[in-house]
């Protein structure tokens, strides 16, 4: 498939049918995560793959963190939702940002270069998928449930970056819509 049809075939998907995902298509698509670029080629990503029991427990640990935010007044937004569709979706990606390296600490901008190629791993997912007939959904209400989902995870080195559900798609929404180029771009050729 084209880039960038991939591209413009892209949705984020909200039903997926009930059908797994063997191992072999998730590593496919973990294989064209390790492909984006990193700062200094860091590749400063780790992914926890959660299928099954692991990854309704992720779903319930979403909403046992809801349930106590509510409790105490707060608002959770669409967390509650997303949480169902982790339990619906065959396969969630957990994926985290590897500590910070001694010769980066004090530089301010060392978090966001690591998470910049964590994000482009995450895009190059979401594309293969596309590519494999397949469909994804990126999660960040997942930081509802940030300290539960580290410690059950084990990994308080590390950064929780962003959640991603994949599996076989069971709708095809219409495009959401964007901001025009126009609208988004300021063009400069002179320093005047
Ligand atoms: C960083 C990031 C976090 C997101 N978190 C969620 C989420 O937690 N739950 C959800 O339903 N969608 C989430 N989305 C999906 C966005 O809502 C979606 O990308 C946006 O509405 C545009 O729709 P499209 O992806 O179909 O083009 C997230 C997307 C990104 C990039």
């Amino acid at each position: 498939m084209n880039t960038l049809d991939a591209i413009a075939a892209r949705r984020s998907i909200r039903r997926f049918k009930s059908d797994p995902l063997d191992r072999a298509t998730i590593e496919r698509l973990l294989d064209a995560a390790i492909q984006a670029p990193s700062g200094k080629n860091r590749q400063p990503w780790r992914f926890v793959v959660l299928t099954e029991d692991a990854r309704t427990h992720l779903a319930e640990l979403i909403e046992q963190s809801c349930e106590a935010i509510r409790d105490q007044g707060g608002n959770v937004g669409s967390a509650p939702a997303t949480a169902a569709i982790i339990r619906q979706a065959p396969a969630t990606v957990v994926f985290f940002g590897l500590p910070i390296p001694e010769e980066w600490k004090g530089f301010e901008g060392a978090r966001m270069i690591d998470v910049q190629g964590i994000s482009a791993a995450i895009q190059n997912v979401c594309l293969a998928a596309v590519d494999l007939d397949l469909g994804s959904l990126w999660i960040a209400d997942i930081f509802y449930a940030h300290d539960a989902v580290v410690e059950w995870l084990g990994r308080p080195e590390e950064d929780l970056v962003a959640a991603l559900s994949i599996g076989h798609p069971d709708e095809s929404p219409d495009a959401r819509p964007r901001r025009s180029v126009d609208e988004s771009t300021d063009w400069m050729a002179t320093i005047d």
